[in-house]
């Protein structure tokens, strides 16, 4: 983030610094573009020409001292085909303006319209929101500036369009989602020796400003509850873990709440099994579940969404250690479920089991989706572009693919079944941890789907799509908040009353 981004809704009259307009193929404009680029008769035209530029989908045409037009910069960004825009690709528009932006500008003003004419309220909100995203950047460890950064301090942002109120009361719906997404983001960019269990359940307890109630139960609680297996990977830890459950109680007084569940391994070393030291910093975001389940409370709340939800979050430290559990151990979950440890690196599974099983039994929630970076192998599967998506309900399965196809947080469903669930038998325990090394994101989910009974229950196993700079127009950070806006539309589409 800039040090100090400044965001405001403006009329189309109003032209500060660097414009962004947006235009379809061919060159379409809507009317106040058109009244607006006026003055400069046909320089648009011709620029357009000389540069081959007709107006696809991401092209952009930049140009510097327009003669005509009172703007220091002119910038056209294509939407490609004429007609109307899908909301994500209208998230996606406010992401790539502002990725435009040349660095030294301090002030700019874009255009809420594309060919077909101006944005509705809520869709001046959506760019608004990629321009929010696009703009995050996690630079609070960078003390020094470089010599030659003629980055501003200060940007200001305007969003020209024609009903600034209307706009600015659309925004403030949205303003809890986009917070949500940084907040996320934020929480998976801080490293390890800052964001340890207790610290993260320190930041997490910051909901309660908003309405949020929220529980921490210490290291003593979770043994009380029978815990083991959360409790077997922290304890190689000097850093106590912790278990946090948020309630949002935005619905009828009553009625059952849906749940978010997240894994928290605030570093995996992979603990006894170690992992190799190459990339190793990477696990520093291995409760980016966790994250995503804090952002999505915080957006539930913002907006005051109608709805009673439940987040909870197991955190850990997974650490080699003199009291590091270690291969050949045997846990014995809440459940009461024993698991034999084959691989201390396949831990947030464990974790997992008890989390579910805990807020299964205390809740009884109307379904249970679970949030984690729990295995290599759905890199290796889907790559960055979809998260796995495991379930036993077909509806909730439906629903999520439809929010992951609008908001472009996709989901892709990986198989569940018996011949996956023998691959965990175990000879001494109830399961063991690992399947070895085929089906590897499979016998993981077979693992969780074995505390969650009946309740309808999805696991997303976000490991390719949170971490590692996943490239969109809307994120140049190296984590992307991905989940946040995906479980938001789930909960407002489907289960708000
Ligand atoms: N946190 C890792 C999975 C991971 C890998 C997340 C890369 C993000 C990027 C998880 O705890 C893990 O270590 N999984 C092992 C499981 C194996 C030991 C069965 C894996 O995927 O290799
Ligand atoms: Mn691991
Ligand atoms: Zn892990």
């Amino acid at each position: 983030m800039p040090d100090d981004l400044k965001l405001g809704f403006a009329p189309f009259s109003s032209l500060h610094g660097v414009l962004v307009v947006f235009c379809a193929q061919n060159l379409k404009f809507g009317p106040a573009t058109q009244k607006a680029l006026a003055p400069a008769g046909d320089l648009v035209r011709r620029a357009a020409a000389a540069d081959r530029f007709t107006g696809k989908s991401g092209a952009a045409l930049d140009i510097v001292a327009p003669t005509g037009l009172n703007v220091p910069r002119l910038i056209v960004v294509g939407t490609g085909k004429d007609g109307a825009l899908k909301q994500k690709d209208i998230v996606k528009l406010g992401g790539i303006a502002m990725g435009r932006l040349p660095a030294t500008a301090a002030t700019a003003t874009i255009f809420a319209e594309s060919g077909a004419g101006a944005f509705k309220g809520e869709q001046v909100a959506d760019l608004m929101l990629g321009v929010r995203l696009r703009a995050y950047a996690f630079d609070r460890y960078k003390t020094k500036r470089k010599d030659d950064d003629e980055r501003p301090k200060k940007i200001e942002v305007n969003i020209a369009c024609s009903s600034p109120a209307g706009a600015e009361k659309a925004w403030q719906r949205c303003i809890g989602v986009a917070d949500g997404v940084v907040l996320a983001r934020d929480l998976i960019n801080e490293p390890a020796n800052v964001l340890y269990p207790a610290e993260f359940a320190r930041r997490a307890s910051g909901l309660g400003k908003l309405g949020v109630a929220v529980e921490v139960l210490d290291v003593a609680a979770m043994k009380k509850l029978g815990m083991g297996a959360l409790l077997g990977v922290g304890q190689g830890s000097v850093h106590e873990s912790k278990l946090v459950v948020m309630r949002w109680n935005g619905g009828k007084k009553g009625t059952p709440p849906v749940a978010f569940i997240g894994k928290g391994v605030c570093f995996d070393t992979g603990g006894i099994s170690i992992k190799p030291a190459q990339g190793m910093e990477d696990m520093k975001g291995d409760m980016a579940g966790a994250a995503c389940v804090v952002g999505l409370m915080h957006a539930l709340a913002a907006r005051k969404a109608k709805v009673n939800a439940v987040g909870a979050i197991g955190l850990v430290e997974n650490m080699p250690d003199g009291k590091a559990y270690r291969p050949g151990d045997i846990l014995k979950t809440m459940s009461g479920q024993t698991i034999e440890i084959i691989n201390t690196d396949a831990e947030g599974r464990l974790v997992l089991a008890d989390v579910l099983h805990y807020v299964n039994k205390r809740f009884k929630p109307k379904f249970m989706i679970n949030l984690a970076t729990l295995t290599g192998a759905i890199i290796v599967a889907l790559g960055q572009e979809y998260a796995g998506m495991f379930a036993n309900d077909d509806k909730l399965v439906e629903r999520l693919t439809k929010c992951g196809e609008e908001t472009g947080e996709r989901v892709w469903r990986m198989p569940l079944g018996p011949e996956y669930d023998k691959m965990i038998d175990s000879k001494f325990a109830d399961m063991k941890n690992t399947g070895g090394r085929w089906a590897g994101s499979i016998t993981a989910a077979q693992l969780l789907q074995r505390f969650v009974d009946k309740t309808p229950w999805a696991h997303l196993d976000i490991a390719g799509t949170a971490l590692g700079s996943p490239q969109t127009d809307i994120n140049k950070s190296w984590s992307s908040g991905w989940g946040v806006r995906l479980l938001d539309r789930l909960v407002e589409d489907y289960y708000e009353r």
